[in-house]
């Protein structure tokens, strides 16, 4: 792909990521942040991703750094925001942006909740704004959620594609702009069905990580739940469902047990305990594992 000049908005914990994937996949990114703290950060993040992907050192003059939208924002093809998660303040920069940029310039969001339909509300040429969900870290997790809202055009849905694949991601058509799209529906729809486990005392939190991560978790990398379906056969799928879904959880809020936990200030890694207990080096350990795994599959996939 021809090498674009690429706007982020944000340079936090997502947007620097962001900036890094396009960067590594030859483009030049201006990323704009209001926050100064935020800017003189950004080179030291980003060499710490460099260094743990051993990437080609030469990406890191390709992003620059801007405390005003107007000149970063200039001539760019597409826009990725990834700035708070406050509908108003995404509105404004989405309206800011639709006078800084051509009416060809693809605005997209990479709000975790928020529809793109509400952010790009207040625009004239709605067609080109969409939502780019992407996961932390975006720049070792290759899945991209590309959603489509009622106004986005299906060439703004391709050409969104097509630059997030050319930079090794992994982006898939989501088709409607509900809620959780569809990453985190599954995720929630395990993690509802796992506390009410817990508080019901059927099992703990760590039989609940053993069961996943040992289990039907070790394979989903290599096996998704559709194709697991199809490989047992739909009618034991049937079967299966027939017996269990009436006994599955279907709370419509969060369980007491989780409301309780967040009441008692048992937040999780950062407070020492939350549906497990944690020392401060057996956190670490685990964001050390996550980190290493990731970065080793994405060197994999370099290979
Ligand atoms: N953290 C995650 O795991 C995750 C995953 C997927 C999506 N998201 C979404 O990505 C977005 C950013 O999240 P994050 O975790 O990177 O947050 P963050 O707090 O790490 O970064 C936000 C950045 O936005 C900057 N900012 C503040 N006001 C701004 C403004 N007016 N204009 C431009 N930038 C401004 C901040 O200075 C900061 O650098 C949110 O919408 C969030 O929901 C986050």
């Amino acid at each position: 792909m021809k090498p674009q000049t690429i706007g982020v908005i944000g340079a936090g914990l997502m947007g620097h990521g962001i900036a890094y994937l396009l960067a590594a996949a030859g483009h030049t990114v201006r990323i704009y942040d209001p926050s100064a703290e935020w800017r003189n950060s950004l080179q030291t993040r980003l060499k710490a991703a460099l260094d743990l992907l051993e990437g080609d050192g030469a990406l890191l003059s390709r992003i620059s750094s801007h405390d005003a939208l107007a000149p970063a924002m200039q001539d760019v093809s597409f826009v990725f925001e990834a700035a708070p998660e406050k509908l108003p303040l995404k509105q404004q920069l989405f309206a800011e942006l639709e006078s800084l940029t051509s009416p060809a310039t693809i605005l997209a969001s990479n709000s975790s909740a928020i529809p793109s339909t509400r952010i790009g509300e207040k625009l004239k040429h709605r067609d080109r704004v969409i939502g780019t969900h992407f996961w932390n870290p975006p720049h070792l997790v290759q899945l991209v959620e590309v959603t489509q809202n009622e106004k986005t055009s299906m060439e703004t849905v391709q050409k969104t594609m097509d630059l997030l694949r050319d930079a090794g991601r992994a982006p898939v058509h989501i088709k409607r702009d509900i809620p959780g799209f569809v990453g985190n529906r599954l995720q929630h729809a395990i993690k509802r069905e796992a506390i009410a486990l817990i508080a019901a005392g059927v099992c703990d939190a760590d039989t609940i990580d053993e069961v996943v991560k040992t289990g039907f978790g070790a394979r989903m990398a290599v096996l998704g739940p559709m194709e697991q379906s199809d490989l047992v056969g739909t009618d034991l799928t049937l079967d299966i469902q027939n017996v269990l879904l009436s006994d599955l959880n279907r709370d419509t809020e969060p369980t007491q047990y989780l409301k309780d936990l967040v009441a008692n200030g048992k937040l999780g890694m950062r407070t020492g305990e939350g549906l497990r207990k944690w020392t401060p080096e057996a956190a670490d350990a685990v964001r050390d594992r996550l980190r290493r795994s990731l970065a080793d599959q994405a060197k994999a996939r370099k290979r």
